[in-house]
C-alpha cells in the first residue's frame, strides 16, 4: 500500500511517498481502508522534532492522527463492528498513522462515522473534536450561563470548541483576526475579540473557563483573565519554543519547572486551576460526538483539500498558521 512516511526529522520536504507491507492486524483491532485523514499541528510538530523528547519516532514512520474510512478486516475480539462499516477516529500517536491507503486502529478507538457527513469532512473533526471534549466537557466541565473563552476561534480547534460550548449553553467568546470575524459568529460565538484591535483579558473578564491554545504570553494573559477558582484548560503550553532555544532534552526540563511556576503560582493568586489538556483516543467520545453531528449541533470546518501525495504542500498549509477550520487530506473516494 502506498504511505507518506519520514525517515529523518526536518521540513516538509521529508514527507515522502512509498510502498509499504500492510501492517498484522490484533485480536482487538480494525483495518480501514482510508478515505480521508487530516493534518494537525502536531504532525509537524512530530515531524520537525520539537517533541522527539516526549514523542520519540522510530523511524521509518507514517505520521496522521485522523482517518475516516471504511472496515476491511476485523480483529478475532471484536464485536461491535464488522467489513464494511464506515467508521472514524483519531487513534493513538503510539502506532503508524493514517496518512497511507489503509491503517490499523485498535477497536475502541474508533466510532461509526456520522451519517450525514462525507469521508472528507469526518476526517477533519476526530482530533479536534476530541480535544474540545477533554477541554471543555472533561476538564472545565462547562456548565449553562457560564462564560467560557475560546482562544484562536477559527483554527482546527476553535471552530469545533465554539460549537461545543454553545451546546453546552455557554457564553462564548473567541479570539481571531478580523476576515475570520463573520464565520465565527456563524459557528454561535457571542462576542468575537479581533485580537489585532483588542486585548482578550480587556474584554472577556472574569471567564469561568477558558481554552487556550496559544501558549507562551497568552496563557499568561489567560491566568490573569480567569475569574476565581476558574480553569484554564491549556492545549499547547509552548514546548516548542523551549525546545528550540534549549534543545530537545534541557528544553523539555525548563519549560517543565515553567509549567510548574505557573501552575502553582494561578492557585495562590486567586485559586485557579491550570490544567494541561492532551487529546484521549476514544470511540466512546466519538459516538457522542458523531450524535451531534447528525443532530445538527456540530459541522466541520473545511478549509482546503489537499490528495494524499500532496502532504508537504498541505504541512507548509497549516504551517503559514492561518488555516481558517481543517486542512483535510483526500486518499480515496470523499
Ligand atoms: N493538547 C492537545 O491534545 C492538542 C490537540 C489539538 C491541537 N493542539 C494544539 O493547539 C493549537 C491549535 O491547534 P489547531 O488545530 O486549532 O491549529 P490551527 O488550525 O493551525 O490554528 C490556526 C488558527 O489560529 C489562529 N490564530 C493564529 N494566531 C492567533 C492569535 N494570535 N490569536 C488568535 N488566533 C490566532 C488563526 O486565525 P486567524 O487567521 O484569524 O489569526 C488560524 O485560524 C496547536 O498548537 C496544536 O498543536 C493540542
Amino acid at each position: 500500500m502506498k504511505a507518506i512516511r519520514i525517515r529523518s526529522y526536518g521540513d516538509a520536504d521529508v514527507l515522502a511517498v512509498e510502498d509499504v507491507a500492510p501492517t498484522a492486524i490484533g485480536p482487538k483491532d480494525l483495518r480501514i481502508a482510508v478515505h480521508a485523514s487530516s493534518v494537525n499541528p502536531i504532525d509537524f510538530k512530530l515531524r520537525s522534532g520539537a517533541q522527539r523528547a516526549i514523542v520519540p519516532l522510530s523511524m521509518p514512520w507514517t505520521l496522521g492522527m485522523d482517518v475516516s474510512g471504511v472496515v476491511t478486516e476485523v480483529g478475532a475480539k471484536v464485536t461491535d463492528f464488522a467489513v464494511g462499516d464506515e467508521v472514524f477516529s483519531s487513534p493513538s500517536h503510539k502506532r503508524m498513522g493514517c496518512y497511507a491507503e489503509e491503517v490499523v486502529v485498535r477497536a475502541d478507538e474508533c466510532a461509526k462515522k456520522p451519517a450525514s457527513l462525507t469521508h472528507n469532512e469526518a476526517a477533519a473533526l476526530p482530533l479536534v473534536g476530541l480535544t474540545a471534549w477533554n477541554a471543555l466537557v472533561d476538564t472545565c466541565d462547562v456548565q449553562p450561563g457560564q462564560k467560557v473563552l475560546i482562544q484562536a476561534g477559527a483554527g482546527g480547534v476553535g471552530t469545533v470548541a465554539i460549537q461545543l460550548a454553545k451546546h453546552l449553553g455557554a457564553d462564548v467568546y473567541t479570539t481571531c483576526s478580523e476576515r475570520n470575524v463573520e464565520l465565527l459568529k456563524m459557528l454561535g460565538a457571542d462576542r468575537v475579540i479581533d485580537y489585532r484591535a483588542e486585548r482578550f483579558e480587556d474584554v472577556a473578564k472574569d471567564c469561568d473557563a477558558i481554552l487556550e491554545s496559544m501558549g507562551g504570553d497568552h496563557l499568561e494573559r489567560a491566568l490573569a483573565t480567569v475569574k476565581p477558582r476558574g480553569t484554564v484548560a491549556s492545549i499547547t503550553p509552548g514546548l516548542p519554543t523551549y525546545t528550540k532555544k534549549h534543545g530537545a532534552f534541557l528544553g523539555v526540563l525548563v519549560f517543565g519547572l515553567y509549567l510548574v511556576r505557573r501552575v502553582i503560582g494561578a492557585r495562590l493568586h486567586n485559586g485557579a486551576r491550570l490544567r494541561l489538556v492532551t487529546r484521549k483516543a476514544s470511540g466512546a467520545n466519538l459516538a457522542k460526538l458523531a450524535a451531534l453531528v447528525d443532530e445538527g449541533v456540530i459541522r466541520p470546518v473545511i478549509d482546503r483539500v489537499f490528495a494524499l501525495d500532496e502532504v508537504a504542500d498541505a504541512h507548509r498549509y497549516l504551517e503559514t498558521g492561518r488555516a481558517r477550520g481543517k486542512v483535510v487530506l483526500q486518499v480515496a473516494a470523499a
